[in-house]
């Protein structure tokens, strides 16, 4: 069974260096300044996007490209949209309309920093960002691959994925969901980004979509695994190793993973989905290492 203390291998401290320093690079290159009146815009879009995070996306989009050769440009480019969306939808779930938090990523939100409409403006520029980013040549030279990259993420971020997820999220607080719904909401909420993540090398790669069976699998099973840690970290972790606040599921009378199966079980389900995750990779050799480490380290996250 997958241990879920385990620090990060060599290997991964490594590429989550590279990656987010990548990431930073990119966004600061993207969201210069303002010198007009739509300076406090760009400020938030710098606060929310760059210095902080796991970056776990882009690092599965950097990940799973390496094992089909695909050049660093296109896939840092790729993870860079994804995490785009993925700022957006933390920036929103911030907001005092939904889990109304002052701290993410260790640093005040970016409604706090800012103020509630710079803070609406700043998400909705994000996600405009992702898909200027994968529409752009430099992405991909194939429009085709860039339409399948677009097409998929609007799947993954609109009402069949996180935006979804997150409608299914609030009315948790209200209804008694029961374990499959639950699955079905995070799998929405945040299984789908990853998801997109994941698939997107292959899909960089170009391998036909009848042969990514083993990275879907791999993906799903991280996804899950992903949520149920970030549902035990809300229940039993540190809000300063966290960046954020920690207890807000259970005040909000929110059912999770933790509060179906208790804190035990879920750990256990946790670590059987990364073990099944790394299986899902037999069919690649040393070149999936990344990604077994990244697997690994979804479960062993601090909390
Ligand atoms: C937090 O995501 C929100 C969820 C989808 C659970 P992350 O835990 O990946 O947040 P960052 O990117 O590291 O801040
Ligand atoms: C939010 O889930 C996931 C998103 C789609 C943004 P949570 O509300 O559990 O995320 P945290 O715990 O605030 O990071
Ligand atoms: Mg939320
Ligand atoms: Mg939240
Ligand atoms: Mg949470």
């Amino acid at each position: 069974m997958a241990r879920l203390d385990e620090p990060p291998s060599p290997l991964l401290a490594a590429a989550m260096d590279d990656i987010a320093r990548d990431t930073d690079a990119f966004f600061g290159h993207l969201l210069g300044p303002s010198a007009d009146a739509r300076a406090p815009l760009f400020d938030a879009m710098r606060h929310a996007a760059i210095g902080g995070g796991k970056r776990l996306r882009p690092l599965l989009v950097r990940a799973s490209a390496q094992l089909f050769a695909v050049d660093g440009v296109c896939a840092l480019r790729t993870g860079a949209a994804v995490e785009a969306i993925h700022v957006y939808s933390l920036i929103h779930d911030d907001l005092p309309a939904m889990d109304d938090d002052d701290m993410r990523r260790g640093k005040p939100t970016v409604h706090r920093a800012f103020d509630e409409a710079t803070a609406i403006l700043a998400g909705d520029a994000l996600h405009d960002l992702a898909f200027e980013i994968l529409s752009d040549p430099a992405t991909h030279s194939d429009p085709f691959v860039r339409l399948e990259l677009i097409g998929e993420l609007t799947r993954a971020a609109g009402p069949a994925g996180m935006a979804g997820g997150q409608m299914m999220d609030l009315a948790a607080a209200k209804h008694h969901f029961d374990l499959a719904t639950i699955t079905r909401l995070q799998q929405m909420k945040t299984g789908a980004l990853i998801h997109w993540s994941v698939e997107a090398g292959a899909i960089l790669g170009r391998i036909p979509s009848d042969a990514r069976g083993p990275l879907r699998g791999y993906a799903r099973d991280i996804g899950l695994a992903f949520q149920i840690i970030d549902d035990l970290i809300d229940v039993e972790g540190d809000a300063t190793a966290a960046g954020k606040a920690v207890g807000k599921d259970a005040a909000a009378g929110k059912a999770t993973f933790v509060t179906l199966m208790g804190p035990e079980r879920a750990r256990e389900q946790a670590a059987h989905l990364i073990d099944q995750a790394i299986l899902h990779l037999a069919p690649y050799g040393l070149e999936a290492d990344l990604l077994r480490d990244i697997a690994q380290f979804i479960g062993a996250r601090g909390y």
